[in-house]
């Protein structure tokens, strides 16, 4: 094989210059596909609400060669929404690419989920995601560009006592067709990449509530096992270079089997 037709070597750096916003960056899925665009030539603005962890990502992106800046952003919140994204470009030129990867949960019986408990999980997962596609489709309009959303397998199937959960990430998926069919034909690709298990700081939030049958989890376990974040951002790079070009407002599930 020339060195020209490998596949590994011709899909290296499929985001030459392109500046990409990455929220959640700081751990688990957003740092890994940080990590991966970065690999790939992206200029990545490290988006989190955890800003230490933030910066550990941009340094360690810096560290390797690549090219990255950190930010604090609440994605729950308007005002740190448009801020953030009105300094990444400024400081790192128009985004092209979106990754919505902040995401918070937990299981809860229903009736002891707490208002405010329901509220930050819809206020960052959805309406965080909401928030941002809001503030970088300007720049998206002005030339074109992606926006991949994260979803989950408990926003297509019923995970057990994740009512707020699943209800955030099915509006995710929701949401991801609503701006599609109306960005179609404005240049902007929008898709959600629906993990499964996948091995991150978020599982530890997911502690089963007290007395229930833990055989009601089975449901949620592949069979094949969990998946490790870079795998997931292998295929959110994919979807959102040139070589997804024509995947629009498509869910794609990488969940072990459990959605099939
Ligand atoms: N881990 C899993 O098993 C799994 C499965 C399916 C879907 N997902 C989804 O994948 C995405 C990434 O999750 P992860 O597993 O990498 O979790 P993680 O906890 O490792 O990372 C989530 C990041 O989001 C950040 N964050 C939380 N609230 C925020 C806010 N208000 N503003 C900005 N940043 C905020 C956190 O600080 C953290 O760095 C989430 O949307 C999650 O719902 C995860």
């Amino acid at each position: 094989m020339t060195e020209g037709s490998d596949p590994q070597l011709t899909s290296g750096a499929r985001f030459t210059g392109r500046v990409a916003i990455v929220t959640g960056a700081g751990s688990g899925l957003g740092r890994a596909t940080a990590t991966r665009l970065a690999a790939e030539g992206a200029v990545v603005a490290v988006l989190d609400i955890a800003d230490a962890a933030a910066e550990e990502t941009a340094t360690a992106i810096v560290g390797s060669g690549g090219r990255a800046n950190s930010y604090r952003v609440d994605v729950s919140d308007p005002d740190s929404v448009s801020g953030a994204v009105e300094l990444v470009a400024e400081e790192l030129g128009r985004p092209v690419l979106l990754v919505n990867s902040a995401g918070i949960g937990g299981f809860s019986r229903t009736e002891e989920q707490s208002f405010e408990g329901w509220q930050r999980i819809l206020g960052v997962n959805l309406t965080g995601t909401f928030l941002m596609c809001k503030a970088v489709i300007p720049h998206l309009l002005d030339g074109g560009g992606v926006i991949v959303n994260i979803g989950s397998n408990a926003g297509i199937m019923a995970q057990p006592y994740s009512a707020a959960y699943s209800a955030s990430k099915g509006g995710v998926i929701q949401l991801t067709r609503a701006l599609q069919d109306e960005y179609i034909r404005k240049g902007i690709r929008v898709v959600c990449v629906a993990p499964g298990s996948m091995d991150t700081p978020l599982q530890s939030q997911f502690t089963f509530p007290e007395g229930v049958n833990p055989k009601a989890f089975a449901k949620v376990m592949s069979p094949v096992g969990s998946n490790p974040p870079e795998n997931v951002a292998g295929v959110v790079a994919f979807v959102a270079s040139d070589e997804g070009s024509y995947m629009h407002g498509a869910i794609v599930s990488v969940d072990g089997g459990l959605t099939i």
